[in-house]
């Protein structure tokens, strides 16, 4: 824990190097558990970052660098860091990232070397074995799995995880692998009898854990916490299913076109069921063969259960959205426009995906400096996005520690964490 002055909610501007990017830096206790925006774009400069992809060594908006005397706004020469300013920066983000605080060698090595410690040392932390547990403790807070109740393993996901960090397998490989890790860290089949087996995805644990009508709570789960979308989201990244193909409470565009008695209530929003429900139903089918217990099952119907609830299939399975009672058991269906014959086939289009890498980076800053990852707008998405493309154009699949390395070293992350330590 790093201690220090905390000034409660307050926020200010802080523009940042480049001038393109400003975030609102909120200021509170490492403990504290209140919501904190540190990364948010929302004060920027909007015009600003839409003008110029480069640093303008200009006007940098408004006025709101009043309070940031040690902001430098000089574009691309930052300011060398100090020891101290060093020390902050890791103090703060060595819990998360190695489960410990930092040593007296690496104290020594920051007094010696000011900034250039920082790269070696977030490097040396990756190929510890408290990196591993802390990409475990991640996944599985990530997708709530771990211990093991009922004789199902719920650190299947976890174990995956830490193998692939401590490995330095590509990232991806956590939505890929062909194989469960037991505890013993040997390569097992994993537990749901399905045809493929997909990494943590398909495992009892996240299945039983994200269980739900039509399976929604499973497709929400995957996209928020590897693609930070939830629904709706563009049209063009999930293409809509067609309306007629839906069952006809999921068409409906306005209430007066819901037929179903149950679901008329839902238009008090004034979001139609179809907008969000043509997107959720592509990703919900990937689980329709996956029943309440996390096996998979040849028997699946997809079609709802007469004398069951809503979404409600027999035999503890879940309702498909398609209406046609053939194709509702039928696992084919659509990733980011892709047809994919099964959800083992959705995984390898979802990490191709930009928005995969943008979402690693996004879950890495969020857990680092508790704040929120998937669809919230607590970090700015332009720095999220300039640092997933950098990792990526050396690698289309990096690996967790490639993506550590360069997120943890990129002057604006650090200079926004430092702005806390300026606070009165
Ligand atoms: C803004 C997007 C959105 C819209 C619009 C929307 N839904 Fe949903 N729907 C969701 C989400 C998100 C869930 C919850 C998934 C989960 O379990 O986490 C959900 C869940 C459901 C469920 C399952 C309920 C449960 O408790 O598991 C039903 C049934 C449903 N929606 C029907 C409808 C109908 C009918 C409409 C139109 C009146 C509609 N939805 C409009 C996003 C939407």
């Amino acid at each position: 824990m790093a201690a220090r002055a905390a000034s409660g909610g307050s926020s200010r501007g802080l523009a940042l190097a480049g001038a393109t990017l400003m975030m609102t830096v909120g200021l509170t206790a490492c403990d504290d558990e209140s919501p904190r925006r540190m990364f948010d774009a929302t004060a920027a400069g909007d015009t600003a970052a839409a003008s110029t992809g480069g640093a303008t060594p200009d006007d940098d908006g408004d006025g709101s660098t009043s309070e940031g005397e040690e902001t430098d706004d000089t574009p691309d020469v930052a300011t060398p860091l100090t020891p101290e300013q060093v020390t902050f920066y890791l103090s703060r983000i060595a819990p998360t990232l190695v489960g410990r605080s930092l040593d007296g060698d690496e104290v020594a090595l920051i007094e010696l070397g000011g900034e250039a410690a920082l790269a070696p040392i977030i490097d040396g932390w990756t190929a510890e074995p408290g990196f591993a547990e802390a990409v475990r403790f991640m996944v599985s807070d990530m997708l709530h799995t771990s211990g093991e109740r009922d004789g199902v393993d719920f650190d299947l996901p976890g174990n995956l995880a830490a193998e692939i960090a401590a490995e330095d397998l590509p990232w991806s490989t956590l939505l890929t692998a062909d194989y469960c890790v037991d505890g013993a860290g040997k390569h097992i089949a994993c537990d749901t009898g399905a045809p493929y087996e997909s990494g943590v995805l398909a495992t009892r644990a996240y299945l039983i854990a994200n269980k739900g009508r039509f399976n929604l709570t499973r497709a929400k789960r995957m996209l928020e916490t590897f693609a930070c979308r939830i629904y709706p989201m563009e049209q063009e990244i999930q293409v809509p299913l067609e309306k007629a193909s839906l069952i006809p409470m999921f068409q409906a565009e306005k209430a007066d076109e819901q037929t179903v008695e149950e679901a008329k209530g839902g238009f008090g929003n004034g979001v139609a069921c179809y907008g969000c429900h043509s997107q959720f139903g592509a990703h919900a089918q990937l689980f329709v063969r996956f029943d309440d217990q996390g096996l998979w099952r040849e028997d699946a119907t997809g079609v709802q259960d007469p004398e069951g609830e809503l979404g409600r299939s027999i035999a503890g399975l879940y309702t498909s959205h398609f209406a046609d009672p053939t194709r509702a058991p039928d696992e084919t269906s659509q990733m980011f426009g892709v047809e994919v014959e099964n959800l083992r086939a959705a995984t390898d289009v979802l990490t191709d995906s930009a928005l995969f890498q943008q979402c690693t980076v996004k879950n890495l800053v969020a857990r680092s400096f508790n704040l929120a990852s998937g669809v919230s707008n607590d970090i700015d998405a332009e720095l999220i996005a300039e640092i997933a493309q950098g990792v990526s154009a050396d690698a289309q699949h990096p690996t967790i520690r490639h993506y550590v390395s360069s997120t943890f070293t990129d002057r604006r992350v650090v200079d926004a964490v430092l702005a806390t330590m300026e606070a009165p």
